[in-house]
């Protein structure tokens, strides 16, 4: 059944106050759920309920027989109410066999839930929808083999409930939806920090792990202090209760679960340090613990009135947690690493079968929505918005924001407006990026003229037709710019109707068509047509840029552009030209290795920045620059551009082995020495693929797990002896292991359809744990192209047998890790056909909901 945005009805009752008991047993578990329901209007009012079976159902205390139940498909259905009824369901559910990893289930020893957006059905009858907003009793009652019986909000009471049980009890203040409902019971160990607010409120932290996993919580826990404080500085937002509680589970569908004062984290987000985890992975964990953080007032505080409006929420908090990482860190690389995201996986989503705006009008199965789109372009709309406003009128419309719909849930419409009013600017010309699908493509051409030395800069947008046919109207497009003189030296230039030059501009382009002329200051003595324009700066806008740049422009752009966004996106584009011309056996890098030389010999220049420019375009980018794409071509011409880099290079990589420990000992230092590592291996620079061999021993996790990558695709005895020294070394801890699966699946050399196989036999592997499965199936589809689009077609049916079997299990990961398999339209005809019979053979099988939506609109695309 499709559900459409524009059916939305408001809520026929108010649920003035929720209590809750659940009592866990071995076998089942007993929940109770009393609603005191106050009737607005008399439409019919559901208690949604999913597998779940119902004991009792009671209004106003009298027991209601069993052949008057109002059961429905979907739950409870409640008519003909009085103003005010006090209504009790007891009913039972199964978390010793919940796979689907939604509602209540075991993991590792521990019940946790899962209840975003709609799990809570699965646990009690409850109007499980987000703009039903109420205050939470929660009683939990279990055997003391369970120490922890956690909830949201402030413990009240715990207590002996006989039979060697014991119970605890929860009331949460602030009124929540359903889906920030929490439970946790088990035995773990708890890390316990505190944090006193700028007002002075002392609040206690608390990350509960696995027993054994203490000295892994560290991280983690400075990553929310930083997270805390910086919500405060940067937007005035203190946390509002005295406890929070993060929880670290090892099966959980995402990566961590905002529920109000008790997160909920894949341990693989909390557990970390730097024997164990990358920087990258140090850095995810403080990224994501920012984010759920940064939800208790965008999504908590303020939630969203219905799932359509998912973006209010995830797109912001996104937004929000890009920020806090760009201060923390590097901003330009900070960028440089968003765009890199939204371009691997945004921008193939918004061309293929399941493109959708970021406010989607309708949807099968909203688990499948928890999209690229919504977070990462929606986070996109959200800096654009920020980047009109201007900081101080961003925050000037957030705090109206909070102070207008503090304990509400209200729509994208009411963000905008609150930004709106508060700034008292119309912002209306922005919301077709809320309604409208597809990247835009904005071509700009220059038309030069040295009589009134002028360039004249024409912008046409197009908007693609997409699989969500959503209207293709122009959208206003922010587009920062300056100009670069020859020898790379900013230039000053005035805008047409401006009075003064200057060597930043920012335009918003609203048309179709339009011209913007720039005259030359009068100091400027060189020619106009030297001039070298730096368009789209810091990414300005989500859209896809289309310039009339010369080669030797771009070289100027990557050594001098004083926006070090540019700088690493002009070496995207040179580095994917590069691959392009390799596939077709035209490659050369000179020129790119030239600038590298310079680039790398830079005091001025942070190593993590020098790291990151130097990496080439995944093939989810490069595919996107030629149709059909062959993705296997276009893995050999990455290799060969690595190799030739890394050949131009070899004293730079000399250099940078030879001062190995240097290098190792910061974080940039060791993402550039795993680059250039790397390239040399990529060479066959003997003395690195020696080095590679060695370090993958070290204790640093960065170096070792680096020096493993840059064997990957290697022949060499190193990659095997390594996969192997690390294997031994960590088969004992379940989250570095899923590192060596990842590494394994992902080796073009090793990573045959056999090894995966084996892989899923090992007894680190749980097909219950969707880590595992991502580790194993999920690296192979993304990182291991040659033999995942490998001709013959025996990567898809090998990912559709697998997929048709996770189904039965956990239909929300099986839908997930289907996406690849439906981004069939870059491919030539052969391969088409073989995605397409894979898509067949799973539409046979009597898909889930999840699943079956995904590949029902990847079939309906294709016919
Ligand atoms: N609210 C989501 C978590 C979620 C979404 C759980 C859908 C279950 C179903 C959470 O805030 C989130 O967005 N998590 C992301 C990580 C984040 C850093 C973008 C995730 O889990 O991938
Ligand atoms: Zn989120």
């Amino acid at each position: 059944m499709v559900k459409l945005r524009s059916d939305y009805k408001a809520p026929s009752c108010v649920v003035e106050e929720a209590y809750l008991n659940i009592d866990i047993h071995q076998d089942h578990t007993v929940v109770t759920t009393r609603l005191v329901l106050c009737t607005v209007d008399d439409a019919p009012f559901m208690l949604n309920g999913r597998d779940l079976d119902l004991q009792a159902f009671r209004l106003d205390g009298f027991d209601i027989e069993k052949d008057k139940w109002p059961l429905t498909d979907g739950g409870l259905l409640l008519e003909g109410l009085p103003a005010k009824t006090i209504v009790e369901t007891v009913s039972i559910c199964h978390p010793e066999s919940n796979t689907a990893l939604e509602g209540l289930y075991l993991s590792g020893g521990m019940y946790c839930t899962q209840c975003e957006p709609e799990g809570f059905r699965r646990i009690g009858y409850f109007p499980d929808r987000p703009d039903v907003m109420t205050c939470f009793t929660v009683r939990i009652e279990a055997s003391r083999a369970f120490p922890q019986l956690l909830s949201n909000g402030n413990l009240l009471e715990t207590g002996d409930a006989g039979d060697d049980r014991h119970y605890a009890l929860w009331h949460d203040p602030h009124p929540k939806p359903s889906y920030l409902f929490a439970c946790v019971v088990g035995d773990l160990d708890c890390a316990a920090d505190s944090f006193t607010t700028r007002s002075g409120r002392n609040v206690d932290l608390h990350i509960y792990v696995e027993k054994g996993n203490l000295d892994l919580t560290g991280h983690a826990m400075e990553s929310l202090k930083k997270s805390m404080s910086w919500d405060e500085e940067r937007f005035g937002l203190e946390y509002d209760l005295d406890l929070f509680q993060i929880v670290a589970v090892s099966h959980f569908n995402m990566g961590a679960m905002e529920n109000k004062g008790l997160n909920i984290f894949n341990s693989k987000y909390v557990l970390a340090d730097k024997s164990t985890a990358t920087d990258a992975d140090l850095h995810n964990v403080e990224s994501i613990i920012a984010h759920e953080y940064f939800h208790n007032w965008t999504g908590n505080r303020v939630t969203c009135r219905d799932w359509f409006q998912l973006t209010l929420k995830e797109g912001l908090t996104v937004f929000r947690d890009q920020c806090f990482s760009a201060d923390m860190h590097d901003a330009g690389v900070q960028r440089a690493q968003d765009v890199s995201m939204l371009r691997a996986a945004q921008f193939p989503e918004d061309r293929s079968p399941t493109a959708h705006p970021i406010r989607p009008e309708s949807y099968r199965e909203i688990n499948n929505f928890y999209t690229a789109t919504v977070y990462e372009k929606g986070a996109e709309v959200i800096r654009m918005l920020s980047g009109y406003l201007g900081t101080d009128g961003f925050r000037r419309g957030m705090d109206l924001y909070f102070s207008r719909h503090d304990g509400q849930a209200v729509t994208c419409d009411d963000f905008v407006a609150a930004l709106a009013d508060a700034n008292e600017i119309d912002l209306s010309a922005f919301s077709g990026w809320y309604s409208q699908a597809g990247t835009p493509r904005l071509q700009v051409r220059r038309d030069v003229s040295s009589v009134d030395a002028s360039i004249a800069l024409i912008f046409t947008q197009t908007i693609p037709e997409t699989a969500a046919n959503t209207p293709r109207e122009p959208l206003p497009i922010p587009v920062r710019l300056g100009f670069l003189q020859a020898d790379g030296a900013p230039a000053m230039l005035r805008r047409d109707g401006e009075n003064e030059a200057r060597t930043d501009h920012v335009l918003l382009i609203e048309k179709a068509h339009e011209v913007v002329t720039f005259y030359v200051d009068g100091s400027f003595d060189g020619a106009v047509d030297e001039l070298t324009p730096s368009l789209l700066r810091g990414f300005s806008a989500p859209v896809i840029l289309d310039d009339d740049l010369t080669m030797v422009e771009r070289l100027n752009l990557m050594t001098h552009d004083e926006d070090l966004f540019n700088r690493w996106d002009a070496a995207q584009s040179l580095l994917a030209d590069a691959v392009i011309a390799y596939s077709r056996g035209q490659g050369d890098c000179d020129q790119l290795a030239r600038c590298y030389q310079q680039i790398l010999a830079d005091d001025n220049l942070l190593d993590q920045f020098k790291a990151s420019i130097l990496g080439i375009p995944g093939i989810a980018v490069l595919e996107s620059r030629i149709k059909p794409a062959d993705p296997v071509a276009l893995h050999d011409a990455r290799l060969a551009l690595q190799a030739a880099l890394g050949q131009a290079l070899c004293d730079e990589v000399d250099a940078c082995l030879a001062n190995q420990a240097t290098h190792a000992e910061t974080a940039g230092g060791r993402a550039l020495l795993n680059q250039l590592l790397a390239l040399g291996v990529a060479a066959g620079n003997a003395a690195a693929v020696k080095m590679a061999g060695a370090q993958v021993l070290d204790a640093n996790m960065s170096l070792s797990q680096g020096a493993l990558r840059a064997l990957m695709d290697s022949e060499s005895p190193e990659r095997v002896s390594g996969l192997k020294a690390f294997h031994d070394r960590w088969q004992d801890a379940p989250l570095v292991m899923e590192k060596w699966f990842q590494m394994e699946a992902m080796s073009s050399v090793g990573g045959t359809l056999e090894r995966l196989e084996e892989l899923m036999q090992h007894k680190a592997f749980d097909p219950n744990n969707p880590n595992k499965i991502r580790a194993v199936l999920g690296a192979f589809m993304a990182g291991n192209p040659a033999r995942f689009y490998a001709a013959d077609g025996s990567g898809f049916d090998f990912i559709a047998r697998h997929l048709i079997d996770i189904d039965k299990r956990n239909p929300q990961v099986a839908a997930r890790m289907a996406l690849p398999l439906t981004r069939m339209a870059a491919y030539d005809d052969g391969r088409k056909a073989q995605m397409l019979y894979a898509l067949q053979q799973i539409q046979a099988s009597k898909p889930s909901n999840d699943l079956g939506e995904v590949v029902d609109k990847a079939l309906a695309a294709s016919a």
